[in-house]
């Protein structure tokens, strides 16, 4: 009998990626979704390269009763991987009410329902942001958690709170807590990507929309930071990579009794690159000219973070594979895969 995982947010960027991998590792899958930031061919897109189609739930977890219909007409759900979420950083300084809502009343209702129907484990989709600006990098788990500097990164914070008091109440679940860096591809086979909603606020997608002419010209915002060639730094995780480690994780939650009820893990590749490094990657890989400018600086942007993923790779077991270049020509081939089909 397989095990079958509850997917939140399931046809978003990362969770679709997730249900490929979770599928590819011979799980049964259940997707739950309100399409308000995602599109529901996604799971077409999901199908055509696991060859196999997840079940899926139009639904919002912030409402307990669509949960309790859900585990009742899906029984023996095992694990929830929970990445539902508003993402917007931007967004949630100007809505932070919604942000707050959606964001925690979601995780509340799954924790308050999972020891009713025997589910077991809960990965949660943390960020770095709860770090903010690092005194030092590269940054591990046992760096200060700063005063988050948007709701959305407040929620993340507070989300992990709630995971780590409610299974410390003696609540009969396991939880790994995964801090993404910056994601950032496609899958290879350029059937699923990242499906920006209006004007990207992300750089990758804001640079091929740019490569592909969509978009005029790509702003570099600002190149007067304190770093070698003036841009900002960041870890860029391939989505595949990231993807995969939410399996290990579950994995390691449903088939390891030995490990702690709460534990975290930064995912990043350990390599920090600036914004016209990135932009030199994709050129270089893909052969495209991006057009770019360098403008002001973004309000609330990070100078410079990356991680120390020593503890993912020793402990969790994961480590992040892709070339930097091939995550841009996936990127780039997702692209033009939109560009084709119009989406
Ligand atoms: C990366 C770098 C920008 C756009 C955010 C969230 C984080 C996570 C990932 C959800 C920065 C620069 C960007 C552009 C640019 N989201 N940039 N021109 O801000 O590091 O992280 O997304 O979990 O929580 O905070 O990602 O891609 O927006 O920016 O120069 O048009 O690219 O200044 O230095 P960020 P980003």
């Amino acid at each position: 009998m397989k095990e079958k995982i509850l997917v939140t947010g399931g046809t978003g960027y990362i969770g679709s990626h997730t249900t490929v991998e979770l599928l590819a590792a011979g799980y049964d899958v259940v997707i739950i979704d309100n399409l308000s930031n995602s599109n529901i061919g996604v799971l077409d897109g999901i199908e055509a390269i696991a060859g196999q189609r997840p079940e899926f739930v139009e639904g919002d977890c912030t409402d307990i009763e669509t949960l309790h219909r859900l585990f009742k007409e899906h029984p023996g759900i095992t694990g929830i991987i929970n990445f539902a979420a508003s993402k917007a950083v931007g967004e949630s300084i100007h809505k932070p009410l919604l942000y707050y809502r959606n964001n925690l009343m979601s995780v509340c209702n799954l924790l308050e329902l999972m020891p009713q129907y025997g589910v077991k484990g809960f990965v949660f989709s943390s960020s770095c942001t709860v770090y903010g600006e690092p005194d030092k990098n590269p940054i591990d788990e046992t760096a200060p958690i700063k005063p988050a500097t948007s709701p959305y990164g407040n929620t993340k914070q507070i989300a992990e709170e709630i995971i780590s008091d409610y299974v410390h109440s003696g609540a009969p679940i396991k939880s790994i807590l995964l801090r993404y860096f910056n994601p950032i591809g496609a899958h290879p086979t350029a059937l699923i990507g990242e499906l920006p909603v209006g004007v990207p606020q992300n750089l990758v997608p804001y640079l091929t929309q740019t490569a592909a002419g969509i978009r005029q010209e790509l702003t570099v915002f600002g190149d007067d930071y304190n770093t070698p060639d003036g841009s900002c730094i960041r870890d860029y995780i391939d989505v595949n990579d990231l993807a995969k480690a939410h399996v290990v994780a579950m994995d390691r939650i449903l088939h390891r009794p030995d490990t702690d009820s709460v534990e975290v893990f930064n995912l990043g590749t350990g390599r920090g690159l600036s914004v016209l490094e990135l932009i030199r990657a994709f050129e270089a890989a893909t052969g495209v000219k991006v057009p770019h400018k360098i403008g002001p600086r973004r309000e609330g942007d990070i100078e410079k973070i990356w991680a120390d993923p020593a503890k993912a790779n020793n402990v969790l077991g994961w480590k992040a594979e892709a070339p930097i270049e091939d995550t841009m020509r996936h990127a780039w081939a997702w692209q033009c895969h939109l560009k084709e089909t119009n989406a």
